[in-house]
């Protein structure tokens, strides 16, 4: 593993347990809303075999489970503290948590109906590696759809960036008891890809129909692409 993604590792082994609550607050209650469209956009087409990558305390992953009841569901993740806090959560019903890097995914190719993630892709050190790895384990006509954080832009950029240095630090602070690990999640939001950038890179990797709905001012945005069938 390279050193900046032992550093993300290090990063979200550190704040697991406050995670979801933090979450709560910087989405300003939004996240589990769009965790469910993530899901809804996985499920709509037929399927039984879903993986969800980056999977954290496991809310899209569940989200997923109470859309298609019957499928088999992979929540992967490579921090242990993150994959602990999902495990503790009292439903685990139809859903295996495993170890894994998105980099070098430990599945067979085509064993995938649909793949799931929420802010993974602005954490990687290899990004196309990481969305290559999707599409091969994806079954030809699977979909991936994933919620992802982007810089702000338009007349509002300048007050929302500011915002975010000055806000989720201090949440980070007070609430999250990790302030470093706070400004990070900041910096690889403002540093991220644009929306036309990151839509060439999933072309890039071979999907066709990417798709992107924003939210929250365009800060977070639910992305879909499919795997030619
Ligand atoms: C911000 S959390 C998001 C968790 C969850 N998807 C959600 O929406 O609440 C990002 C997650 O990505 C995981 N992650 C980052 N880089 C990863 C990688 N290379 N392989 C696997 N998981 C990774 C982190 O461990 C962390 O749990």
């Amino acid at each position: 593993m390279r050193n900046e993604d032992s550093s993300v590792q290090a990063t979200f082994n550190s704040i697991a347990r406050r995670y979801d609550l933090m979450n709560r607050l910087m989405t300003l209650g939004s996240h589990s809303r769009w965790c469910k469209e993530v899901a809804q956009t996985v499920t709509a087409a037929p399927g039984v075999n879903y993986l969800d990558l980056a999977t954290g305390t496991g809310v899209i992953a569940r989200a997923v489970r109470a859309q298609s009841p019957d499928s088999t569901i992979i929540g992967a993740d490579f921090s242990e503290s993150m994959l602990d806090v999902a495990r503790g959560v009292q439903d685990n019903s139809g859903i295996v948590w495993q170890f894994a890097d998105a980099h070098e995914l430990p599945f067979a190719d085509n064993a995938f109906d649909g793949v799931t993630h929420g802010y993974l892709l602005r954490n990687v050190s290899d990004l196309d590696k990481v969305l290559n790895e999707q599409f091969r384990v994806l079954k030809p006509g699977g979909v991936v759809s994933a919620l992802e954080s982007s810089p702000p832009s338009g007349v509002l950029a300048p007050f929302i960036r500011l915002g975010m240095k000055v806000v989720i630090p201090t949440l980070g602070t007070v609430i999250g008891r990790d302030r470093e690990a706070y400004k990070y999640l900041v910096s690889s939001t403002l540093g991220f890809l644009t929306p036309a950038a990151l839509r060439l890179r999933f072309e890039q990797a071979g999907f066709v129909d990417v798709q992107l709905k924003p939210k929250f001012m365009g800060t977070n945005i639910i992305w879909t692409a499919r795997k030619p069938g």
